[in-house]
């Protein structure tokens, strides 16, 4: 099984999420069960409508793109692991885009996974390069190197599977590749055994672009 998986970023609202399920549902999606998981990660306040519209399809999953480190409480403005049970399946910890720009640091991170566990939410668990500790409770692992995430510089297949190898992953973990993911480099990655998934920022926004990173992956 490999999963696909659609990082939409601080983009869309609540008429671009439903232009971009009208457009992506009336496809025949029948192909996908058994093949790809495909987790989609909304934004916060758009995550109920994604999920309530994707419901009926067993092969997508929903992901929120974080979470407090606070357990639920007086944190104003802050979602809590506790607020997402029951909505997300999976959450995205240590995001490059998180590191950078809100300081999160590992030890965070680190809390950020041990609340999502406690409420049975899945981490993908974000790192861009060796010097990232690994939290050691996580399943999926994503590596994102920081010069390929939104340049179109994808890193190449030998360079991705070289980190791996430098990695401290935990036992059986999944790996998955992200930054510039496209539809003419995908199958490259996904014919590979080592690669579990992709996380795909830009190539996930438009439906009709993403469900054709689909159907290629379901190729493989
Ligand atoms: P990108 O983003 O596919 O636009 O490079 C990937 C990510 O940051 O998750």
């Amino acid at each position: 099984m490999k999963y696909l998986i659609a990082n939409w970023k601080a983009n869309k609202n609540i008429q671009a999420a439903n232009e971009w399920l009208d457009i992506f549902l009336k496809n025949d999606l029948s192909f996908i069960r058994g093949q790809v998981e495909v987790i989609v990660c909304p934004p916060y306040p758009l995550l109920a409508i994604v999920r309530e519209r994707l419901k009926r399809l067993s092969f997508f999953k929903i992901g929120a793109q974080d979470v407090s480190f606070f357990p639920g409480g007086p944190y104003t403005g802050e979602v809590s692991a506790a607020t997402l049970a029951g909505l997300v399946d999976y959450v995205i910890i240590g995001h490059s885009e998180r590191r950078q720009y809100f300081a999160e640091t590992s030890r965070l991170l680190f809390q950020k996974c041990r609340q999502a566990l406690d409420q049975q939410i899945e981490p993908i668990f974000c790192v861009r390069d060796a010097a990232d500790v690994i939290a050691p409770q996580v399943r999926f692992v994503a590596y994102e190197p920081i010069e390929a995430i939104g340049t179109g510089q994808n890193e190449s297949l030998a360079k991705v599977l070289a980190m791996k190898k430098q990695l401290h992953l935990p036992h059986e973990a999944k790996f998955i590749y992200g930054g510039s993911v496209t539809d003419v480099n995908l199958t490259s990655y996904l014919t590979s055994p080592a690669i579990d998934g992709l996380l795909i920022g830009a190539a996930s926004l438009h439906s009709e672009s993403f469900f054709a990173l689909i159907k290629k992956s379901v190729l493989v």
